[in-house]
């Protein structure tokens, strides 16, 4: 089998508090050195990402998020662990644009190791970790080692819009041991919204 080593050295990326800061409930939180771990290989090879357990000011370990650049969609697969999957399309303007704070639909899917996720276009998306074990993950995402960051950074994806409105429009949080939704105040208006049985709390 032809396996080209010429990127190895670029495979690997992790995600820390000081980016994360950006995108978590509380930005003051206690949280680890490091949230999550990937590992990048492209649409063939796979990605992989591996997620630290516990909460930061109550809210699960979780990846940054993002929205996919031009017409892209994913397949996740769980490995390990137990999840939330959460997908949120954002409203656009006469230009085709997306609106920041207003969501056309808000998705939750709670996923264990052997489901599948599909992430359509147009769906920003980002898992956390509930359980106490790693959560690991393989996605099917393309990465461009041509790219300044290949692997922390693909240039697939869009990471300024969920910066700009701290998160998604909630945060996964425990709530007497559990998994639970918070309203993140930020966004203006959530149209359609499903929260796969995940309570709501103030
Ligand atoms: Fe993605």
């Amino acid at each position: 089998m032809m396996i080209n080593f010429k990127n190895v050295g670029k495979h690997y990326a992790s995600r820390g508090q000081e980016k994360m800061k950006e995108v978590l409930m509380d930005s003051a939180g206690i949280g680890p050195e490091i949230h999550y771990y990937m590992i990048r290989g492209g649409v063939e090879q796979k990605n992989i990402t591996v997620w630290e357990p516990g909460t930061v000011s109550g809210e699960y370990i979780k990846t940054y998020g993002h929205y996919h650049v031009g017409d892209l969609s994913e397949n996740y697969w769980v490995v390990y662990g137990q999840g939330v999957a959460m997908l949120q399309k954002l409203a656009e303007n006469e230009k085709g644009e997306m609106i920041p704070d207003m969501v056309e639909e808000f998705r939750v899917i709670k996923v264990r190791a052997g489901k599948k996720i599909f992430m359509p276009t147009k769906f920003g998306h980002l898992l956390a970790n509930i359980g106490k074990t790693y959560l690991v993950t393989a996605d099917d995402s393309p990465v461009d080692f041509g790219d300044r960051d290949p692997s922390s950074f693909p240039g697939h994806a869009n990471y300024e819009l969920v910066k700009k409105m701290r998160g998604f429009a909630y945060y996964v949080v425990e709530y007497n041991g559990k998994p639970a939704l918070r309203r993140n105040p930020l966004y203006k208006s959530i149209k359609k919204e499903k929260f796969g049985g995940l309570p709501l709390i103030k």
